[in-house]
């Protein structure tokens, strides 16, 4: 099987400047990831440069706010999964994701196993080393390139196991995919334990979008090509839903900007998603 040879995810540096730019804010924080800037790398001063440049104050917020949305949101998951018993976390396409050297409160209950394309995840490990972190007992990384490799076997090789119930998350990637490399993904994850999770975010159509949403998904997605990571696959919510459920999923949970605003900045009328990009969380079902 051949691995597209490319270089590391430039769009993961946005999105750890993202979650770094957040803590500039007063707090309290959606999320507090004092590793972000440091796992950004020499690029990370430039990229929140050129963020402050080229887009508004509002927009500004509305994207590293929901960058923290996103990336919580799956940890509030597997908090819940954990007091359930599950012992079990991949983070697909994990990019910059700190969870694992973070979150030992809830690492210390898991195996969690990180997945990312090769080039991607070579060059994480190696930003960690500088920064003198060690990786947990309990984590292990799977190299997998979505679109030329099964999910399936790269977890076998990583020790996951099938028949227990697990927590997957799937955040800023799937519009970098093909539909087929996400409905391969999606029908692997549907064949573990009943009960397992999953959460992930999709892109809208610019058919879909206004206001906010339409300068700050035009901004991306210029950031993005430039990094030679073109969006691909976007999704509204009813078309998430029909594959979702298609390929063996129930409990469908929508999360967008209203949900974001009710959960986790709750009273404050200052804060606006402009929802280019949402939430959907979904269960394996017991019988399909
Ligand atoms: C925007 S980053 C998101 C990283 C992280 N989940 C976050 O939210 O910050 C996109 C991630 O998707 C991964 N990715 C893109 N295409 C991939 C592919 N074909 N196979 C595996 N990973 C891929 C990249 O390596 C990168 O880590």
């Amino acid at each position: 099987m051949t691995v597209t040879p490319r270089r590391p995810s430039r769009t993961a540096v946005l999105t750890a400047v993202a979650r770094a730019l957040h803590r500039e804010e007063p707090p309290p924080w959606v999320l507090d990831d004092p590793l972000a800037m440091g796992l950004a790398g020499d690029d990370g001063p430039a990229v929140a440069r050129r963020f402050r440049t080229e887009l508004s104050t509002e927009s500004l917020l509305s994207f590293t706010r929901w960058v923290c949305v996103r990336a919580r949101l799956p940890e509030d998951i597997v908090e819940k999964a954990v007091e359930q018993g599950v012992e079990q976390y991949v983070i697909l396409g994990a990019g910059l994701d700190s969870f694992a050297y973070r979150r030992s409160d809830l690492v210390s209950h898991l195996r969690v196993y990180e997945v990312d394309h090769p080039a991607s995840q070579a060059w994480k490990r190696q930003r960690l080393q500088e920064m003198g972190i060690r990786p947990p007992a309990n984590l292990t990384y799977a190299p997998i390139d979505f679109e030329h490799q099964t999910l399936r076997r790269g977890l076998t090789t990583a020790g996951f196991d099938f028949a227990a119930p697990a927590v997957f998350s799937w955040i800023g990637v799937t519009m970098y995919l093909t539909v087929e490399a996400i409905r391969s993904t999606l029908a692997t994850i549907a064949t573990c334990a009943p009960g397992t999770r999953i959460v992930l975010t999709y892109n809208q159509p610019l058919s879909a979008l206004h206001g906010i949403a339409l300068e700050l998904d035009s901004a991306i997605r210029t950031f993005a090509t430039e990094a030679g990571e073109p969006f691909l696959s976007l999704f509204i919510p009813k078309e998430i839903e029909a594959l979702l459920r298609e390929i063996g999923f129930a409990d469908i949970m929508h999360f967008g900007p209203d949900e974001a605003v009710r959960t986790y900045f709750p009273g404050r009328t200052d804060v606006r998603f402009g929802g280019a990009q949402r939430l959907v969380a979904a269960t394996v079902a017991a019988n399909r």
